[in-house]
């Protein structure tokens, strides 16, 4: 691959605008090929990396008995958050709970090291480097017709799934991106705010342009 090639901007733009979540419109039953998941993981690593250096770990789970303990987990999760909180699960968040262990790739961003405990910019630095890599990895799933979903539920019950999938102690879990091939999923852009509504220039609230 060369870094000179001339962009498709339309391509390119299309592909960052419309990695939406896709919990319910997958295909279950249609494994996803090895080789097409290092290929997004060989994108997703290109990312930006902190001190760190390379850092990332990507671990698949397509082993249907871990499966369905990490989908145990997750249900389990699920329904502390409605209890013990009373958030309202939306039906799509349940249709992907329910079917978690059939989706044919559980993938983790796992990151090797812990964020600091008291120091922000510790915090950022960590996570910043290893969340650009797993945002890339969506990106490169959704060029290839792959869907996912941005999950952190897990985060909350890290050393159970340590447990399950035998990750080391010192090792951070950061997103768990389901991924299925999209079985009739309509990929559309989301209702965000204008950008001139979100850009400041020069100070904090100012939102005209300079020039
Ligand atoms: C930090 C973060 C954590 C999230 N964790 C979960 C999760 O554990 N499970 C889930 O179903 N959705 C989760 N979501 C929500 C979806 O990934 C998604 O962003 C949301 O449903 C909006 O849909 P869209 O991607 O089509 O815009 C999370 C989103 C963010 C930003």
């Amino acid at each position: 691959m060369t870094d000179d090639l001339p962009l498709d901007i339309a391509s390119v733009d299309q592909v960052l605008s419309t990695a939406r979540s896709v919990r319910r419109k997958l295909d279950f039953d249609r494994p996803v090929e090895p080789e097409v998941l290092f290929d997004c993981i060989n994108v997703s690593t290109q990312a930006p990396t902190g001190l760190g250096g390379e850092n990332w770990r990507f671990m698949v789970v397509t082993d249907p008995a871990r499966k369905t303990q990490i989908a145990d987990v997750y249900r389990s999760v699920l329904a502390d958050l409605q209890r013990a909180r009373g958030l309202e699960i939306k039906s799509t968040q349940r249709s992907l709970a329910d079917r978690l262990h059939e989706i044919p790739a559980l993938i983790f961003v796992c990151a090797i090291g812990e964020p600091p405990a008291d120091e922000v910019a510790g915090q950022v630095a960590f996570y910043g480097s290893i969340l650009p890599s797993a945002w890339s990895l969506m990106l490169a799933l959704r060029a290839r017709s792959l869907g996912a979903t941005w999950t952190t539920l897990l985060s909350s019950r890290q050393e159970d799934v340590s447990r399950i999938l035998e990750v080391p102690d010192g090792v951070t879990q950061t997103v768990m991106l389901p991924v299925a091939y999209t079985k009739g999923a309509k990929m559309r852009r989301a209702e965000r705010l204008d950008a001139r509504e979100v850009t400041f220039w020069n100070a904090w609230g100012n939102q005209k342009h300079p020039g």
